[in-house]
Parts: structure tokens; sequence; C-alpha cells
């Protein structure tokens, strides 16, 4: 795809050559996400950070990447401090917002919500996550940490083994993780979910058509047993009807070193899109496993901030400008990783 002046949506519209283009531009931001080299490649660009739903890392991380590229973020967060609140359309939003910035992220309950602003929207719109639809950027840091973390051990995505846990109805990562996998091949997925939580049936359906295996289970220590990546997911309560309602599958898997240790092999990486529900009811992903070097959680939360700018500068084409536009930081740089 031609990336300039793009909207970014959905991850169908990336082919499989756009998403090794978007992780090698990821590769090339580091230096700047260490905080060793500075750039202003953005200087006078603003953008219109517009979250909806609540939001940390996504919200924060979007962020972070344009402000390392030079730029200006302006936020909005909630629905109560916005005009939505008292009956503004979308649309209006969006042309009045869009003259503010140079680029939007916006983040919404509403699945379509984002599409239906970014048609009306005059600069290119991001989608930091639409209801239970897609969360583009999400996914693509999630596959661009399973090829690097795949790497270490000499294996690729093509041909991979994935546990995917939890909440897989209303999980938005997920869903965009699953489309993503469409452009590689002979994925093995098995998906570990409660009966009233499983992956929608389009999904599966279109795994198996690209060539994909799909296995479903409602057990967990079988599950990951013969997986190179265990992904686990937090049930999504803000979208059921009720809070009831989702207290029933809440800490249903738990995941922590001991069934690690007795179930997985000794190299898989344990990911998860974040946040964990750390309560005592739910603990799907128990701090026990924080010393676990197979954790790749915060790896996942750093590379977004790759994945981030690249997206940005792709979109801006200001890739090539990057490095001419740069030096090293003045500041002693402490940060260990
Ligand atoms: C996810 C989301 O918002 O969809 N979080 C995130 O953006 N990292 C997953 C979740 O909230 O459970």
């Amino acid at each position: 795809m031609n990336f300039v002046g793009s909207h970014i949506l959905g991850v169908e519209q990336f082919s499989r050559e756009d998403i090794a283009r978007i992780f090698d531009v990821a590769d090339s931001m580091a230096p700047y996400a260490r905080r060793e080299r500075v750039t202003r490649v953005l200087e006078g660009a603003i953008l219109g950070n517009m979250f909806f739903e609540p939001s940390t890392r996504t919200r924060v991380s979007f962020g972070c990447a344009w402000n390392l590229l030079g730029g200006e973020v302006r936020e909005t967060t909630g629905i109560k401090a916005s005009a939505l609140a008292k009956g503004e359309s979308f649309y209006d939003t969006a042309r009045v917002l869009s003259g503010y910035s140079d680029l939007i992220v916006m983040r919404h309950e509403k699945s379509g919500s984002v599409s239906e602003f970014a048609a009306a929207s005059r600069v290119p719109v991001i989608n930091g996550g639409d209801g239970a639809n897609e969360h583009p950027s999400q996914a693509l840091l999630d596959l661009y940490t399973i090829s690097r973390e795949l790497g270490h051990q000499g294996k690729i995505i093509d041909g991979m083994r994935i546990a995917l846990v939890g909440d897989l109805r209303f999980g938005r990562a997920v869903h965009s993780l699953c489309k993503l996998l469409m452009a590689y091949q002979n994925i093995q997925l098995t998906l570990i979910s409660p009966e009233a939580l499983k992956l929608p049936g389009e999904y599966i359906v279109a795994l198996e058509n690209k060539g994909h295996t799909v296995t479903e289970s409602h057990a967990l220590q079988s599950g990951i047993q013969h997986a190179d990546i265990v992904y686990v997911t937090r049930t999504q309560e803000e979208r059921f009807e009720s809070k009831d309602e989702a207290q029933k599958y809440k800490g249903l898997f738990r995941l922590n070193q001991e069934i690690y240790t007795e179930f997985c092999e000794p190299n898989t990486v344990i990911m998860h899109p974040l946040p964990r529900d750390s309560r005592e009811d739910a603990n799907e992903l128990d701090n026990d496993l924080n010393d676990n070097p197979n954790l790749a959680i915060f790896r996942q939360t750093d590379n977004g901030v790759l994945i981030r700018m690249a997206l940005f500068a792709m979109i801006l084409d200001v890739v090539e400008q990057i490095d001419a536009t740069s030096r090293n930081v003045n500041w002693y740089t402490s940060r260990r990783f």
C-alpha cells in the first residue's frame, strides 16, 4: 500500500510486504526510542490524540512516539470531556479536530466509529481501538514482538504455534492479530476460552481458508503445551451487558510460574496486550512470572513506541529525513534495557 497520507483503520489493508516495511522502519527507530539520538523531523506538527475510551499505554505511547519525532501532542480523554457528550456527530468532531491537527489517533467504544470519523477527517486517522472490532497498531506491535522473540530462537512467523487465551470474543487485539496472521503461512493456533467467549466463527473460517490450523480448547494446561507463543488476554468486562456476567469468566485461566514450568516448553514466550487484570479475582498473568525471561509483555510495550513512530513517519513521508535531521542526545542516558 501507499502509506503516505493514508488512514490506518484495520490490518486487512496491509500486505506481507507492507508489514515487513513497517517492521524495518520500526527497527530504525530504536536509537530514538532508546534516547540515544533525537530528531526534530516533525517539528511544528500536531497530533490530535483522541481517546474516548480508557487507555494508558496506547495513548501515551502514541503521544511519546510523536514527541520522539519532534512533534506536539494535543489530547482529549473521555467522552464526558468532549462535545460528543453534547450530541455532536463524529462528522462534525472530525471536521473540527482535523483543522487543528496533522494526524489524529482515535479510540472509541463503538465498532466502526473510527472509520466514520476518518471519512470526515481532513488528515490521516489511525484507529487506536474501535470497540471489539480492531486495534491495528496493537496487532502490529504484537507481531513485531513475536517475530523478534522467535527470531532469537531461530524461528519465524510462518509455521509458528500460538495459543490465544481468554476473552477471544470481545478482545479487539486478538481480532486484529488473527487478521494480520492471514498474511503468513501454516500457523497452528490453539484458541483457549470459555464457550461463551470463543473467537467469532468468521475469524476461524478465514484462518482455516488461509491454510492455518485452528484447534479450540477450554483447558489452559493442555492448550499451552506445544506453543511457541502464549498470548493471554483480559476479560473485556466493559463490553458485557453487566459486570455480573463478566465476573463469571474472570480468573478462569490463570497462568503462573508453576503452570508454566509444568506445561510449557522451556522457551515459550508469554505475551499479553495489557493491561493484565491483577486483581485477586482475575490475576490472569501472575506476578510470579515477572522474572521469567520469556515474559515479553514489557518488550511489547516498548516495541509499541517503535511501531507507532514507524507509522507516523511513513504516513507523513519523513522516513528518509529522520537520520539527516538527528543528533546524539545532550543528556546522560541511564536507561537500562
Ligand atoms: C487492549 C485494548 O484496549 O484493546 N489494550 C491495549 O490497547 N494495549 C487490551 C485490553 O484492554 O484488554
